[in-house]
């Protein structure tokens, strides 16, 4: 049997245009450095890295120079989708070339990786508007075999906390409908609430990746930070449509 493919996935990073700038006292361009430098080291080479939005806090361009500088020259491709910090036509305009994918689907192998914007203007929370879930819809349908993971910022499912759950994807349900009609979707994957989960849900593996910053303190009623360090996680996706996947926090 051939190898799986292995997907390093990181997720807001809310890098700045200035490289000294904090968020929440936190250095976002020191620890997404730190947390490329970890996760490259390891003994398994990813075959791709997937970024799950907040790719800046500021909006600027400069940000998103920053991430591609930071990630365009590691020899892999990097599928990118926004989130609610995040400038949609910036984040295309600088991450469009490759290596780079801004939303849209990709195929290695038997996998087919489809990435989904949930960004809704001036909005903490995200939805699904008709176009990506009839492109989700479509992609699903013109490949019936193999299996699939979708990428999206927003939580589909109650995260447990309560000012985190008012900022989720509006629209799980509509997401969920489509999902359901496909029985060849193996894992969700997203990003937005700063922390690990990993849960099950119709036999779909669902997972949620802490940021390469700082954490929020899961089941917290009002927003609250947690001690934890950045992480990331790996995700080995087989070719019997088994997913593997572990969060490793960064040291
Ligand atoms: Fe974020």
């Amino acid at each position: 049997m051939s190898p799986p493919l292995r997907i390093l996935h990181i997720t807001d990073p809310h890098l700045h245009e200035h490289r000294d700038a904090r968020m929440r006292g936190v250095n976002t361009d020191d620890t997404l450095v730190a947390t490329l430098k970890q996760a490259m080291a390891d003994a398994r080479r990813p075959d791709a890295i997937l970024a799950t939005g907040d790719l800046v806090q500021d909006e600027t361009r400069g940000g998103y120079e920053r991430f591609r500088e930071l990630t365009g020259g590691l020899g892999l491709p990097v599928y990118c989708l926004p989130g609610n910090h995040d400038s949609p036509d910036l984040m295309r305009a600088v991450l469009s070339e490759p290596p780079f994918q801004f939303c849209g689907v990709a195929q290695h192998g038997d996998w087919t990786l489809v990435m989904l914007s949930s960004f809704a203007s001036n909005e903490a929370g995200g939805v699904l508007a008709d176009p990506e879930l009839e492109f989700l819809e479509r992609t699903l349908a013109s490949r019936p075999s193999g299996h699939c993971l979708i990428a999206l910022h927003h939580q589909p499912v109650p995260m447990g906390s309560r000012w985190l759950d008012g900022v989720a994807l509006r629209n799980a349900d509509e997401f969920f409908r489509v999902c359901d009609r496909h029985t060849h979707v193996r894992g969700i994957v997203w990003g937005h609430v700063h922390q690990a989960s990993d849960r099950e849900r119709r036999g779909v593996q669902l997972m949620s990746t802490p940021s390469t910053c700082s954490q929020f303190k899961p089941e917290s009623e009002h927003f609250a930070l947690d001690a934890r360090p950045p992480g990331y996680r790996w995700l080995n996706l087989h070719t019997d449509g088994r997913i593997s996947t572990s969060v490793v926090w960064v040291a």
